[in-house]
């Protein structure tokens, strides 16, 4: 394939950097060379659509400006900027990782493979990404949207979560990666998989590379990549319990250090386990976290939402507390708050669809 490969690379890149010129989209990180900004805007890329990051990049670049200014800041500070694009890990490790640039690399962002893949959330496609985008080097950066692609220009039929046809598609991509602009080479690819070359509906006749194009040749394009069906996503129960004290504060926890939505704010509560009533779950929950006996009282809300890998429906009911003070056991930390308090906390949307429900409905 290799071979295939090289006969039809000065074509490719040819074609597809003319289409690029008419047709790239106009992105604030494509305004820059700076490393930072490079790694930042992929990182929120990851798993966040072009659209919803722009705003989020704008912002974050606002109040983090460089290295040192996000190497500094409080964890707390980083979650609430990321609030609402989810994925929170990124911003964990976004931080952890800008510690440390500090000290091992005096603030500047590596450029080299070696180095950036040894860093906290960075692997091979945010690195190909920062080092052809921001240091001008040929190497691929190779997400799912490029293996697509290439999985069609060359007719790859196995299905693309097979770790050897990775291999094989990053190797194709090293290959194509030109020596001249190879960041607009890689974000060329990103726009023709998001505007031409998509999942469902190829539009095959606006295609640079339709000529080239071996699934085209073949009408194999739809069936390009391979499907797989996907197993419905586990389904869970949550609770949380609604605690107010006599001043009409709310009674929030914050999460621990590690774990699903690591030291966010939270309503006590958690998981339902398989088998237990939500009432008796929630009493053991908030028991454990705070050490507190609670009383429940009526359903407030119901919300779900859905998780990379389960669904989740968390039911609020009103919960009641005796004189006990609450203390800090299975959780960081514990605060009495308003709403508008817990609004300045970081927080899961879930946990905020909550707050907006329970305000609106006035129930309290
Ligand atoms: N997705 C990931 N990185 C991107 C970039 N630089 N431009 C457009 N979409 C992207």
């Amino acid at each position: 394939m290799m071979n295939d490969v090289m006969k039809i690379k000065t074509a490719v890149v040819r074609r597809l950097s003319a289409w690029y010129k008419r047709n790239k989209r106009v992105l604030p990180w494509r305004e820059t060379t700076d490393p930072y900004r490079i790694w930042i805007s992929e990182i929120m890329l990851q798993q966040t659509q072009v659209d919803t990051v722009i705003p989020y990049y704008r912002r974050f670049l606002d109040i983090f400006p460089n290295v040192d200014a996000l190497a500094v800041a409080r964890l707390e500070d980083v979650l609430k900027a990321w609030e609402n694009m989810g994925y929170y890990a990124r911003a964990r490790q976004l931080h952890r990782c800008a510690g440390m640039i500090v000290d091992k690399y005096g603030g500047k962002i590596p450029d080299t493979l070696a180095e950036l893949t040894a860093l906290p959330g960075i692997g091979a496609y945010t690195a190909g990404a920062v080092l052809s985008m921001a240091y001008g080097q040929a190497v691929p950066a190779v997400d799912g949207n490029v293996r697509r692609i290439l999985a069609r220009l060359f007719a790859v039929r196995k299905p693309l979560d097979d770790l050897q046809t990775q291999k094989q598609l990053h190797q194709t991509a090293a290959t194509l990666v030109p020596s001249k602009k190879p960041g607009d080479f890689n974000q060329a690819l990103m726009d023709l998989g998001a505007a031409v070359c998509k999942a469902k509906k190829t539009l095959c006749t606006l295609c640079p590379l339709a000529r080239l194009c071996q699934a085209r040749i073949l009408e194999l394009q739809d069936g390009i990549p391979a499907k797989k069906k996907r197993p419905s996503l586990p389904h869970r129960q949550a609770a949380a319990a609604i605690i107010q004290n006599r001043d009409g504060l709310f009674l929030v926890v914050q999460r621990p250090a590690t774990g699903l939505l690591a030291s966010l704010w939270t309503f006590p509560g958690g998981f339902v386990e398989d088998g237990k009533t939500l009432k008796s779950d929630l009493i053991k929950r908030v028991r454990e976290q705070l050490g507190i006996r609670i009383r429940i009282g009526e359903h407030l809300a119901e919300v779900r939402h859905a998780y990379t890998h389960f669904r989740i429906t968390l039911h609020a009911c009103k919960g009641y507390v005796s004189k006990e003070t609450p203390k800090a056991l299975a959780c960081r930390d514990w605060r009495w708050i308003t709403p508008a308090g817990f609004a300045v906390l970081p927080s899961s949307k879930i946990d905020r669809m909550i707050m907006q429900t329970l305000l609106s409905e006035i129930k309290m």
